[in-house]
């Protein structure tokens, strides 16, 4: 019984039934005719071999195999075959062979081939070049396998395409063929063998058509069907598409052995957009994010989220306090040693370069600040209320040392001064909720570096005193990377981070600002997934350099689209397309034109809401009171439509 008929049904037999005292058996027979197997179930309703297609119920199939191969091959030369855009069946079969007989025919053969050469040159004729090559090629192979350096194999590769219709086929034959002809394979369709073609390509081990080709070792090495530029996880989060393949590129950053990422790209590539994206799916899967946002992107996003978002400025409510302690004492480390030496690298940042006899004075000083509030090295002291940025400028007026006069001078702005009211008051923010946001807009730029510090001296603070899966996002993190205290402090996190089960983003677009200093490498070094966008002609060698970029990759950067990019995952490269859905697009969109439109439906909904709220509460509620309830729905206070929804209870957005 061949393979296809297996799927035909016995044939009922219609003999009449003579006898009506049945024995077991043929009952039996009688019964399994009339149930439903599983062949009846899986089986085509037909099938019909043609010389060049076969059609198994709706759907064609043809065979091409492969009957010509290049002299030369490079590792993974299979790969647009492989990740060729349509449905295939490849079957590869790898025919070990016997290296005694193949030696015996090498000899021979090269005898022949070195004859043929000798009587040329006797005769006074050109050798002919290409029995020239074969005889070396021989040659070579010869020494090769007499060493058992390598070994002899045959292989055979047969391809099997599926398609609706036979124009799809023919098609779709059409640029396979030119596919492989691309490569210098030689394919040939199967033709008057397409039920053995399809045979031979579906997984049950059997070649029917036995076309093969000898190989060496190395060579068949090289036909391996590396899939590296696929990406797709089991779980994880949507990512992309993958360029290469359109496969999608699910992923989970946790799995890495660190959860750490840097994205790349120019002003505009799309940045911002694949972060949010990814910060939405993330916490849908139950991570927490935390954002320093510069430049006020992430409010959307936040408000949607239901999140905190939290604007530091004059006059803003949120205040941070660079001097709080995590309270969390892990074995060896000195809470207050390391918040001492954190804040002497923001102090750094704040007042500029410091002389040693500067540095000294304020490590006294600080020890002096916490000690007034009687906090010391002792755990136990820890848990008292922390000093102000007041209490070291009260320390360093105090000290005698000229020195630290100067240095009093330089705080004094963020006490007296522009500065003061953000960052010299007992913090009030706390990251209980799943998105948080910290806006420095409406900071000005000098401030900015400052700010970022604190806030990410503040959130690490938080994040190691209560773990919790996490991923903390730093937007032109390039403020940070421009004084190497700062960018030491990004490096300090980033290597620290996998332990608190925090994963850094560092989104950058100023690509020789961040590696000014070996901080920047480090960072990347120290983050499992790299995702570089649209590059510059500036930015390219100096990204290339970092991240081995191959001639290809440079080029994909430098003409990729918006939203388009390189994702590295450990060694794995994909080329990625983001692509969010139109709620997404809505709330991570930093298009103005787009987010004026978004404004103007919203407020129609509003509008909108606010006419049916009329309508609804008039009838139900006495004339005054409804007057009453309207009237606080005037537009200063009428932001959002949940307030609107709580005034009537049966909007719905
Ligand atoms: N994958 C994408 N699909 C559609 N629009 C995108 C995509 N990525 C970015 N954009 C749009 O491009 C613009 C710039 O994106 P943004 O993320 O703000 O850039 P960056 O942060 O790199 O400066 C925004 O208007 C955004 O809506
Ligand atoms: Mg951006």
């Amino acid at each position: 019984m061949t393979f296809l008929d297996k799927f035909k049904k016995k044939k009922q037999k219609t003999a009449p039934v003579k006898n009506q005292g049945l024995s077991a058996a043929s009952v039996e027979d009688k019964l399994s005719q009339g149930i439903v197997s599983i062949q009846d179930i899986i089986a085509p309703s037909a099938i019909e071999v043609d010389f060049d297609h076969i059609k198994i119920g709706t759907t064609y199939f043809r065979t091409l195999f492969v009957s010509g191969y290049p002299r030369y091959v490079s590792a993974n030369w299979l790969a647009p075959l492989i990740n060729f855009d349509h449905s295939l069946d490849v079957s590869m079969f790898v025919y070990p062979v016997e290296g005694r007989s193949i030696l015996d025919k090498l000899r021979r053969k090269i005898a022949e081939m070195e004859a043929e050469i000798k009587t040329d040159l006797e005769r006074g004729r050109i050798v002919d070049p290409g029995t020239q090559a074969k005889l070396e090629d021989a040659q070579s192979l010869q020494a090769e396998l007499v060493k058992g350096a390598e070994r002899f194999f045959q292989f055979s590769l047969y391809v099997t395409i599926p398609a609706e219709s036979l124009e799809e086929l023919n098609q779709v034959s059409k640029q396979i063929e030119a596919t492989l002809g691309s490569l210098l394979i030689i394919s040939k369709h199967a033709t008057l063998q397409m039920e053995e073609g399809f045979k031979t390509t579906i997984p049950i081990c059997t070649d029917k058509l036995m076309i093969s080709r000898n190989m060496d070792t190395t060579s068949l090495a090289t036909t391996f069907p590396f899939t590296s530029s696929e990406l797709t996880a089991n779980e994880g989060i949507l990512y992309g598409i993958n360029e290469h393949n359109d496969s999608l590129v699910i992923f989970d950053r946790f799995t890495m052995e660190n959860a750490n990422a840097v994205v790349f790209a120019k002003s505009g590539a799309g940045k911002s957009y694949m972060v949010k994206l990814e910060s939405l799916r993330s916490i849908m899967f139950g991570a927490e994010v935390i954002v320093i946002d510069p430049e006020s992107e992430y409010k959307t996003l936040c408000e949607t989220l239901d999140g905190q978002y939290i604007s530091f400025g004059f006059g803003s409510q949120a205040k941070i306090n660079p001097f709080d302690l995590s309270a969390v004492y892990a074995e060896g480390e000195n809470e207050l040693n390391q918040k001492i030496l954190s804040l002497h690298s923001l102090f750094k940042v704040v007042m500029g370069h410091l002389t040693p006899s500067e540095e000294a004075t304020l490590d006294r000083a600080l020890v002096l600040t916490y000690k007034m509030k009687g906090i010391t090295p002792d755990p136990a002291t820890q848990q008292n209320e922390p000093p102000l940025m007041e209490d070291l400028y009260k320390a360093l007026t105090g000290m005698e040392e000229a020195e630290a006069r100067s240095l009093a001078d330089r705080i004094e702005k963020f006490v007296r001064g522009s500065f003061r009211g953000i960052f010299d008051q007992h913090s009030n923010v706390d990251l209980s909720n799943p998105f948080t946001a910290f806006s420095l807009r409406d900071l000005e730029d000098t401030l900015r570096p400052v700010a970022m510090f604190i806030i990410l001296d503040y959130i690490w603070t938080r994040v190691r005193k209560e773990m919790k899966k996490r991923i903390m996002v730093v937007d032109e993190a390039w403020y940070m990377m421009r004084y190497p205290d700062s960018a030491n402090f990004l490096r300090s996190i980033a290597k620290r981070a996998r332990k608190y089960y925090l994963g850094l983003t560092t989104i950058t677009q100023d690509v020789e600002d961040f590696f000014a200093t070996e901080y920047g490498k480090e960072i990347v070094t120290n983050s499992s997934i790299q995702i570089l966008m649209k590059q510059s002609p500036a930015a390219i060698d100096k990204l290339a350099e970092v991240f081995y970029l191959s001639e290809g990759e440079r080029h994909l950067l430098l003409a990729a689209d918006v939203g388009e990019g390189l994702f590295f995952a450990g060694a794995n490269h994909v080329a990625i397309r983001v692509v969010a859905s139109p709620e997404e697009h809505n709330l991570i969109t930093s298009n103005p034109e787009e987010l004026l439109r978004l404004a103007e439906e919203k407020r129609k909904k509003i509008e909108a809401a606010k006419a049916q709220a009329k309508i609804t509460l008039t009838p139900n509620l006495p004339p005054d009171e409804s007057a009453f309830r309207i009237e606080t729905v005037t537009p200063q206070n009428a932001a959002s439509p949940a307030e609107v929804a709580s005034l009537t209870g049966n909007f719905r957005e």
